[in-house]
């Protein structure tokens, strides 16, 4: 994808060395975006996810290391079978025809979620796509569907039970996360204004950084992206420390 003069300066300013290794987007708005135009929110949810094609190998180009998205909560059963099924239509289509992108741009694809609870012909793409994207080590893409962070954690604790480990401690019990090795966020960012978690990874996200953007997922392009990134290189990280 060319660069913009935007997006060229605001590369200018990013550190380098300070990348987020960990970034985690809820991808929220699409179904007001469709409304603002008179459009059906399936319209907003095509849009979103075609967000993605631009959203991840730039992720992937700034430097970052694992990105997890937010695509359907645990919670979003309770909307009409209609937009589930479209939207559930619409993730089995963007994976099927991204599969030799994510190859060329070596992208891992990890589903996290009770992904037995969805429908079969989403559950054969994604293990599909997985299988055949395993070996990549450009980034990580954990893509979130039917999670929610209680229920990361309850299976958690179900898993422990059934394994009993030895000793249980923060760093075993994130083992058995869906997120299992790999790091925390480093930063969440949150599209559309709304300030909640909305029971996203409630444990990982212990001490992230929070960017709230206005933004609506399907207007969020690489350059809001880049502005996130920066507003996270200005924060100061203190987990629980005093200033130096
Ligand atoms: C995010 O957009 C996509 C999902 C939650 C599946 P929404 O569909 O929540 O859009 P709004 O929040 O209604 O605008
Ligand atoms: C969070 O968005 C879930 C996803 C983006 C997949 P929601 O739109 O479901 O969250 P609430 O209902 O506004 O908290
Ligand atoms: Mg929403």
């Amino acid at each position: 994808m060319p660069q913009s003069q935007k997006e060229k300066e605001l590369l200018s300013e990013l550190d380098k060395s300070r990348i987020p290794e960990h970034v985690a987007i809820i991808m929220d708005g699409n179904g007001r975006w469709a409304k603002k135009r008179g459009l059906p929110r399936m319209v907003g949810h095509r849009k979103g996810i075609k967000r993605l094609k631009e959203i991840v190998p730039a992720a992937k180009d700034y430097g970052i290391k694992i990105l997890t998205l937010f695509a359907f909560s645990t919670e979003n059963w309770n909307r009409p079978k209609r937009e589930i099924r479209g939207l559930f239509r619409a993730l089995e289509r963007y994976l099927r025809d991204e599969v030799e992108e994510l190859q060329k741009n070596s992208i891992h694809l990890h589903p996290i979620g009770r992904l037995e609870r969805l429908p079969s012909f989403l559950q054969e793409e994604l293990s599909r796509v997985e299988r055949i994207t395993k070996n990549n080590k450009g980034i990580i893409l954990n893509l979130a569907l039917n999670y929610g962070g209680r229920s990361d954690i309850v299976e958690a604790v179900k898993k422990i039970i059934a394994n009993r480990p030895e000793k249980i401690d923060e760093e075993t019990f994130s083992k058995y996360l869906y997120t299992s090795g790999q790091p925390d966020p480093d930063l969440l960012i949150r599209t559309s204004g709304e300030m909640r978690i909305s029971n996203f990874l409630l444990w990982q996200l212990a001490y992230s950084e929070i960017w709230v953007t206005p933004t609506l997922w399907p207007d969020f392009k690489k350059e809001d992206l880049l502005q996130a990134i920066l507003g996270y290189q200005k924060r100061e990280r203190r987990f629980g420390r005093i200033e130096k």
